[in-house]
């Protein structure tokens, strides 16, 4: 997808209402914000607008629900929002407030209105073009800056822009950007580190990345069931079972394309206690349902990959990383990919709610290249899949300054 579209400046946007569908899908716990990168990371596009005098009405949805409930309402994120945008909010209750239309021609330019969870309303997921329509009536220009939930064909995402000019936000073009010059723009060598606990969520990626990328290493026990197709034993795991055919095809083009495949040559297993043991890759006994976290010679063999390579993508924890017995293999990843960036010798994309939450927790995401905090949107995007929020906008204009 390339960014070269029409143009729309400040200037053409001045006076005008501009609806963005924004992603304030954020953690919350007892009505506060856990984590407000979602809020910051769009501050870019909500400056755009202020500068350019427009009128900006944010819609987002939180949490999955049908209906009101206190708990997934987006009044609770009002006071994150007039912080981070130091804007007075004006919140619509209810986006099927007959007067929601006045509200909004009564709120001056110098605030911004926030609506209620959109999906309080089932029209919302159902894609429901009326009540697109509905929403699209109050405004002049449409912002998809929600690149986060593109993979959902919902109404604020599918069918406004079919009422309304549009735009990509400044985020969602960056986001965009950063992946499609992994893979097409980017010096060689790069790799793909991809762990986590299911493969389920992750074989249509591997699938894709291994007729890309030039190193795909693989940690957590994902890298379990590979195993044990590679040394032809019988399965461990329902998952050896289920996907037996569609790992030995991923292992066979990573001849056909080239991709080196880098597995772990040990792990840490948990016995019944919950304690960390040694388990070498040789060991015939490995469970992929025990492996909790790579061990210290594969730390070192991957630590070694990411020095040869000028770009990673890192999707998927290591192991169990929130207790600290398996918390060495992503740790010990966190901290050479930091250094690493930090040294300007690799340029690093870390992707997923977890990965994400791992980088933080160990304190080293401020030297990573780009964060993304989209989860399944990013995975659907690098699997090659078409997403609905992309698609929508066939006609689309670029925000320039
Ligand atoms: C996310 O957090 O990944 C997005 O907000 C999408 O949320 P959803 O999975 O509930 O559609």
């Amino acid at each position: 997808m390339m960014f070269d579209s029409k143009i729309i400046t400040k200037d053409d946007l001045k006076n005008k209402k501009v609806l963005v569908r924004v992603d304030f899908n954020v953690p919350l716990e007892n009505g506060i914000v856990q984590d407000n990168s979602r809020i910051k990371n769009i501050s870019p596009t909500i400056k755009f607008l202020k500068d350019a005098g427009a009128k900006i009405i944010l819609i987002s949805h939180l949490g999955k629900t049908a209906q009101f409930n206190q708990a997934q309402s987006l009044k609770n994120i009002i006071r994150e929002i007039t912080n981070e945008y130091k804007l007075k909010v004006v919140f619509i209750e209810d986006c099927l407030d007959e007067n929601a239309s006045l509200i909004i021609e009564n709120t001056p330019v110098s605030n911004i209105i926030l609506v209620e969870n959109l999906r309080f309303h089932s029209e919302e997921e159902n894609c429901d073009f009326v009540f697109a329509k509905r929403l699209a009536s109050w405004a002049d220009f449409y912002i998809n800056e929600a690149f986060s939930v593109s993979h959902r064909k919902h109404a604020s995402i599918f069918a406004i822009p079919k009422f309304l000019p549009h735009a990509f936000g400044l985020a969602f073009v960056s986001e965009i950007r950063t992946i499609n010059n992994f893979f097409n723009n980017v010096l060689p060598p790069r790799i793909c580190i991809i762990g986590g606990m299911k493969l389920s969520t992750k074989i249509n990626l591997l699938k894709n990345l291994v007729m890309k990328v030039d190193k795909l290493a693989l940690g957590g026990s994902v890298a379990g069931v590979f195993l044990s197709s590679l040394r032809k034993k019988s399965p461990c795991t329902p998952d050896s079972d289920i996907y037996a055919e569609e790992v030995s095809l991923i292992i066979e083009n990573s001849q056909k394309y080239n991709c080196e495949l880098i597995m772990p040559v040990d792990f840490m297993i948990s016995n019944v206690e919950q304690k960390a043991l040694y388990c070498s890759v040789a060991s015939p006994e490995i469970n992929a349902a025990d492996i909790f976290d790579i061990g210290p010679r594969t730390v070192e063999l991957f630590k070694h990959h990411l020095r040869e390579s000028k770009t990673v993508l890192w999707n998927g924890p290591m192991g169990l990383f929130e207790k600290s017995s398996f918390e060495n293999g992503t740790l010990s990843l966190a901290q050479e990919v930091s250094r690493l960036s930090l040294d300007k010798k690799l340029t690093s994309i870390i992707c997923g709610g977890d990965t994400v939450f791992a980088v933080n927790k160990f304190q080293v995401s401020k030297n990573i290249s780009h964060i993304s905090t989209a989860g399944g949107a990013f995975l659907a995007y690098l699997e090659g899949t078409k997403l609905p929020g992309i698609e929508a906008q066939k006609d689309f204009y670029t925000l320039q300054e």
